[in-house]
């Protein structure tokens, strides 16, 4: 396993491994890994020859500085899990100049509305900000293949969105939710959860899984209601929105149509982590 730091070096590396026609995979990651973290890589170890995993925290994408500040890093214990995994594993650790060189800056990007809905709204630039770091990183690694959880289900939707508009030809894969066994879906700020709010998390998923069962038989406007009873006593969790959207524009719905695709979406405040999920209604 190599660790670069260097834009330079890992642009040789991977220029070497694609002159002998090797495929690569990516997995862009902030670190602190975890399972979830470690299924894609295992999933691009399988489908490449090499796999690049990036661990960048990146800047431009935190609206919020208490966040960025707070983000766990854990990074010697993320080369250590990567090193067991497959010794074919390239991990690329840049600091902000390697990646944006003098001026850190996001690119204004017009992903026609899906960077308006939901985190959008609620996290002003944050796709600006993911955009731009992942079309730096893309440009790195030159994958063959790029790897994204479906927790951030809207980033899903964004990179694909981005690989178009930037005319990229990186395949984008997205890959199911992993979750506790208490059906809390795995993420880096789960870290910093405390045992209270660790306890109280898991409902987060119930609530969903009882919106999927009821999708069929209740209305929109019902199972919006229903799900913010269910926060109006909670003393750990605090919903931010719960919206059911349709996949194709991620635009929240009032009434359900044919022959369309929706999912569930969800924020919530467990103190001052936010905690995202979602789901697949039919
Ligand atoms: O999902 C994440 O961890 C980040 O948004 C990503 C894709 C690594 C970009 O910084």
């Amino acid at each position: 396993m190599h660790v670069y730091e260097k834009r330079r070096d890992i642009v040789f590396s991977v220029a070497t491994l694609l002159i002998e026609g090797k495929t690569i995979g990516f997995v862009p990651t902030m670190g602190a890994l975890h399972n979830g973290h470690l299924a894609l890589v295992n999933r691009a170890i399988k489908e490449n020859d090499t796999v690049v995993v990036s661990i960048f925290v990146n800047p431009t994408q935190f609206n919020n500085s208490e966040d960025l500040v707070n983000y766990p890093r854990t990074l010697e214990s993320d080369v250590e899990l990567l090193s067991k995994l497959s010794t074919n594993i390239i991990v690329f650790v840049p600091t902000p100049k390697e990646v944006y060189g003098e001026e850190m800056m996001s690119k204004n990007y017009d992903f026609e509305g899906l960077e308006n809905e939901m985190e959008g709204k609620f996290r002003p630039g944050h796709f600006n900000g993911v955009g731009t770091v992942l079309k730096h990183l893309f440009d790195i690694v030159s994958p063959t293949r790029a790897y994204f959880g479906e927790k951030d289900f809207q980033q899903l939707q964004i990179v694909k969105k981005l690989a178009e508009i930037e005319n990229m030809s990186v395949q984008i894969i997205g890959c199911p939710i992993f979750r506790e066994d208490n059906g809390l879906a795995l993420s880096s700020r789960n870290k910093r959860l405390n045992k209270k709010q660790l306890q109280a998390s898991p409902l987060i998923y119930k609530i969903l899984k009882q919106v999927k069962k009821d999708f069929g038989t209740k209305s929109v406007l019902e199972m919006n209601e229903w799900v913010s009873e269910q926060f109006k006593n909670d003393e750990i969790l605090e919903l931010e929105y719960f919206e059911i959207a349709k996949i194709s524009d991620l635009k929240s719905i009032k009434e359900k149509q044919k022959d369309t695709k929706y999912r569930a979406f969800i924020a919530v405040f467990a103190g001052k982590i936010r905690l995202i999920d979602n789901i697949a209604l039919n």
